[in-house]
């Protein structure tokens, strides 16, 4: 062959990376595994092997845990935590130090091992996964340096049980493992079934750090045993990364249980292509979106919306540098697409394209390996939105795209899919990017760039991508919870007594919309105080006035994109206006409970003036991210919340929680005291007086028991608080699973509403989801 033909052709030379000091390892560790428990690796047992994707080889055999070895592990993270947070966030920083080090010093045996193990290039495991994985060790060393001073009113959960999927073994295990320890956590991690090899040498790696025995336990097998985790009675909180459908069942299984949860599930993302986009950096960043780690990506730009103008040119560049792909041995440093992680993945794939009949396909005319778990890069173009490979995660080599006219039509489109994990959007113009990204339902959005991560920036998903952050300061509050104890609370009654309503027979009212509202049903009840004597009736809601509220609230859309300063104005209106009624509230809650009036409407006009002060304070922060750009945390409002009022603090509770919500931007569907709801139907007058425009907030009165579960089923509701005395948060729990939206329960815990608890940043969290958002900047 010529030097010309050379040229002409571009063949290239394989170049293998080396296997032999991973496999010596194996081999060392007589390629049988069993857990790493307490420090140390227990015996084999009865399991299962671990093949390479690439080869079908086996490459050792792992154990299946039994319920024993189980509750061995999670006895072991519980007799280590206490030390373990009291050894201090210096003391924590030095051994999570340690661990980041020794990922550096044996990276290239980490990335190699990973590459055997999963069948991703090794240039990906070595140049993304591993310094990715140290970066979250470093960052997180640092987190538990600063803990004490910064974060000085929370503490540890306890015990994390952790499981993980396949995509990225060992990031998957930092991004979980480091943020629990740093916060002074134990864990017990369950990496997937088909590759637990990197774990268990990260356990080797934890021996040699230093890390206290008990601190991280690792016990391998299918989701047999991730079952046994979700539903320990031992464990304090679960953090998943997986499919949505599994996601779904461990919200259900964990609910009530008071387990913390955090679920990063499926996505099916979209990838923007503008007309007056860099095309060329456009398809570049498309091999990084969706032929990165075979498109198992939780995140993948898997549905590509391209500009009319400019499709035919795109598709036609693109086929051409997909046909350039080359797809083969992972371990060869020239490729760039490998293995998917198994047959089972394969097979999975392969049904769901094959049963696609829509489109026109395009497969890679690159050659392909005659034996292994390979697929080739595809691509769909001319697929309907609602067809089914526009809708499902394929989770494979395979790109599906349609078409769009305008920003607003890509905006639609984006947003077409019951998941909300990231989404690309490429453009030259600035105005355009900064003015479509806070429109797509994404937990992370990135700028002319794609499947970029940091450490320093938080990663997670809204809607049915689930709930929760990793990384960033955001993703800490995952992994803490507030310091000092807390008391039971008991169930709230309201007072009993006789007597029927004299004079005029008014119906009493639900406030939905902005306007006074005759519950659906037709009911009402008689209110009593604590003498036995009448004080008024409340109409009693059903599932139809949730509806309809929910309906105004959806309505009420533009309240999220008011300013902040709008919003505060109102809130001090709105204590302005309950200030001047406070002898008359004072004397309702005296009547309603038996004392402390002025006290609740003095504190409830003082915490309406600390949500006024947050409205405008609470914004955003630059993320200081080691490739390209910057990442911006920008807090938005989660949407529609619908809040169970606490029944103790009549007037005090449904401000609490009102005032995060209005005032970072939601719309509140509130269901007042149980026991003593007339101080929610006399602040009708107040809200009336006040500007909020109609549907912003709504408020119904009702058994909480029947209204509780029609909230957190509803599919039009992001979120649900339930601070009720009835205890009601597993059935919250458990209704919110189908549509798998945020949570906030009071476990029967007590909230001391009147003091420092009944505000803080716990709501601002709450009521706030972070979006990252990756632009260019400087060099
Ligand atoms: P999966 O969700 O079943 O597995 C993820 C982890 O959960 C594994 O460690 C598994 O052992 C464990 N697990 C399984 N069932 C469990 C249960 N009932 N309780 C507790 N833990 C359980 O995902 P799988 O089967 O590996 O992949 C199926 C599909 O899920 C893929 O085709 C893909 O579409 C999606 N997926 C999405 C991921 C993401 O990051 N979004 C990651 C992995 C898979």
């Amino acid at each position: 062959m010529t030097v010309k033909e050379i040229f002409e052709s571009m063949d290239y030379g394989t170049a293998p990376e080396s296997a032999a000091e991973a496999l010596t390892w194996l081999v060392d560790q007589g390629a049988q595994f069993g857990h790493f428990i307490n420090g140390e690796f227990t015996e084999a047992g009865e399991g299962f092997d671990s093949r390479n994707p690439a080869t079908g080889e086996v490459l050792a055999s792992l154990t299946q845990a039994t319920q024993a070895e189980v509750d061995a592990a999670v006895a072991a993270a519980r007799a280590a935590q206490p030390g373990w947070a009291a050894l201090g966030g210096y003391g924590r920083a030095r051994v999570i130090y340690a661990i980041a080090r020794l990922l550096q010093k044996h990276a290239r045996l980490f990335a190699v091992l990973e590459t055997l193990d999963n069948g991703k290039p090794i240039r990906e495991s070595r140049d993304i996964d591993v310094p990715l994985a140290q970066r979250h060790f470093y960052y997180h060393a640092g987190m538990a340096q600063l803990m004490e001073a910064e974060l000085p009113d929370r503490e540890a959960l306890g015990v994390c049980g952790q499981i993980i999927p396949w995509n990225f073994p060992l990031l998957m295990l930092a991004w979980k493992v480091a943020p629990a320890i740093a916060m002074g956590n134990t864990v017990v991690l369950k990496p997937a079934e088909y590759t637990s090899l990197t774990a268990l040498l990260f356990a080797d790696i934890c021996q040699q750090a230093g890390v206290p025995p008990g601190v991280v336990n690792i016990v391998t097998g299918d989701g047999a045993v991730g079952e046994m985790i979700t539903g320990h009675a031992d464990i304090d909180k679960i953090a998943f990364t997986g499919s949505t459908e599994v996601g779904r069942r461990i919200r259900a299984a964990t609910a009530g249980s008071g387990k913390a949860l955090t679920l990063e599930l499926g996505g099916k993302s979209p990838y923007i292509v503008f007309d007056d986009a860099d095309l060329d950096s456009a398809i570049e960043g498309l091999v990084d979106a969706i032929w990165f780690n075979q498109g198992q990506v939780c995140c993948a730009g898997s549905r590509l919306l391209v500009q009319e103008g400019v499709a035919e040119t795109f598709l036609t560049r693109l086929k051409a540098r997909m046909d350039k792909l080359r797809v083969g041995d992972p371990l060869d440093k020239s490729i760039d697409v490998g293995a998917l992680v198994d047959p089972v993945q394969l097979a999975t794939v392969t049904r769901l394209v094959d049963a696609n009949t829509a489109g026109q396909v395009h497969r890679a005319a690159c050659n392909m390996p005659a034996t292994g778990c390979y697929y080739p890069p595809t691509l769909i173009t001319g697929l309907a939105p609602s067809d089914p490979l526009m809708q499902e995660e394929i989770f494979g080599p395979v790109l599906v795209s349609t078409t769009f006219r305008t920003p607003a039509e890509a905006v639609a489109l984006a947003n077409n899919t019951r998941y909300g994990l990231a989404a690309t959007l490429w453009t030259e113009n600035v105005n355009l990017a900064l003015d479509v990204a806070p429109k797509l339902a994404a937990g992370v959005v990135w700028v002319n760039g794609t499947n970029m991560f940091d450490a320093a920036a938080g990663f997670g998903g809204v809607r049915e991508s689930g709930f929760g952050r990793e990384g960033g300061w955001e993703g800490l509050s995952a992994y803490t919870r507030p310091r000092g104890a807390t008391k039971a609370l008991k169930t709230v009654e309201g007072y009993t007594g006789d007597g029927a309503p004299e004079g005029l027979d008014r119906t009493p009212k639900l406030y939905i919309g902005g306007k006074q509202a005759r519950p659906d049903g037709g009911y009402s009840r008689s209110v009593y105080g604590k003498d036995g004597g009448l004080l008024g009736q409340v109409g009693i809601g059903n599932r139809k006035d949730v509806r309809n509220a929910v309906e105004a609230a959806r309505g009420a859309a533009g309240w999220a994109r008011t300013t902040g300063h709008l919003r505060a104005q109102i809130l001090y209106f709105i204590a302005e206006n309950l200030e001047a009624r406070a002898d008359e509230f004072a004397r309702r809650i005296n009547g309603l409970t038996g004392a402390g009036g002025d006290a609740e409407v003095a504190a409830s006009v003082k915490r309406l003036f600390t949500w006024a002060a947050w409205a405008d304070k609470y914004a955003g922060e630059a993320r200081d991210v080691p490739i390209r750009g910057m990442a911006l945390a920008l807090r938005e409002p989660v949407g529609v919340i619908g809040a169970i009022c606490p029944d103790e603090a009549p007037l005090l509770g449904l401000i609490s929680l009102m005032g995060p919500a209005i005032a970072m931007g939601n719309r509140a569907v509130l269901v007042a005291s149980q026991a003593f709801p007339l101080a929610a139907t006399d602040f009708y007058q107040v809200l009336d007086t006040s500007d909020v425009p109609g549907g912003v907030v709504n408020i119904l009165t009702g058994s909480h028991a029947e209204l509780a579960p029609v909230l957190a089923k509803h599919a039009d509701v992001d979120a649900v608080w339930c601070f009720s005395s009835t205890p009601l948060s597993g059935v919250v729990e458990k209704e919110s699973a189908a549509s798998l939206k945020r949570t906030w329960v009071n476990h029967g815990r007590a909230v001391d509403w009147a003091g420092a608890a009944g505000e803080g940043r716990a709501f601002l969290e709450a009521a706030t989801e972070v979006k990252t958002v990756w632009v260019p900047y400087g060099e």
